[in-house]
C-alpha cells in the first residue's frame, strides 16, 4: 500500500497525534491558536490510521505546558505528544489525565461554590473515568456532560 504524508514533517516543535477525529479545532482553541499564538501550525483531520480515523496538529517551535496537555487529555484521551528537534522525534508520550483537575474546567452548576463570583474558589474535579473523560465536581458532585464546552 502506498504511504503518503498528509502533512509535511516539521523541523522543530510539537506534534499532537492520535487526536480524536473531529477534535483538532478544539485542540487549536486550547492552544490559543490563532488568537494568542503566531506559531506556524498545520492540521490534518479525519486521517486514516491503524485504529480508525484521527486528527493531527503540528505546532512549530513551541512546546506545550502541562495545563494544555491536561486539557487535550480531556477531549482526546488517546492523543500523543511528540517533541520534534531537528526533524527527529526526541520525546513521545501519551496524554494522561491526573486524578484531579484543578482550574481547567468550569462547573455546570451555577450555584456551585466554584461559580460564585465573590468566593475565590478554584474549580476542582475528581476524574472518574479517563477514557472517555468523565469528571465530577469536588464541591457539588455535579458531572458536566459537555466537558469540551466547559474548558477554560
Ligand atoms: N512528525 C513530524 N515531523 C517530524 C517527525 C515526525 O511531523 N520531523 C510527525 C509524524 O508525521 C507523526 C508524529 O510526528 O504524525 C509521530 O512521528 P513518528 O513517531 O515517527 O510516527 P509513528 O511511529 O507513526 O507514531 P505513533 O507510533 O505514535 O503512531
Ligand atoms: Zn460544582
Amino acid at each position: 500500500m502506498k504511504k503518503e504524508l498528509k502533512v509535511p514533517l516539521i523541523k522543530n516543535g510539537t506534534v499532537i497525534d492520535h487526536i480524536t477525529a473531529g477534535n483538532a479545532v478544539m485542540v487549536l482553541h486550547i492552544l490559543g491558536i490563532p488568537k494568542s499564538s503566531s506559531s506556524t501550525v498545520s492540521v490534518a483531520m479525519n486521517v486514516q490510521s491503524k485504529y480508525g480515523k484521527k486528527d493531527i496538529v503540528k505546532v512549530e517551535n513551541r512546546e506545550l505546558d502541562p495545563k494544555e496537555v491536561n486539557k487535550i487529555a480531556l477531549i482526546s484521551p488517546k492523543a500523543t505528544i511528540n517533541i520534534i528537534r531537528d526533524y527527529e522525534v526526541v520525546k513521545k508520550h501519551k496524554v494522561k489525565l491526573p486524578d484531579e483537575i484543578i482550574g481547567l474546567v468550569t462547573c455546570s452548576n451555577p450555584t456551585c461554590v466554584s461559580n460564585v463570583k465573590n468566593e475565590p474558589v478554584e474549580s476542582r474535579f475528581k476524574v472518574i473515568c479517563k477514557d472517555p473523560a468523565r469528571i465530577k465536581c469536588y464541591y457539588c458532585e455535579r458531572e458536566p456532560e459537555d466537558i469540551a464546552d466547559r474548558i477554560i
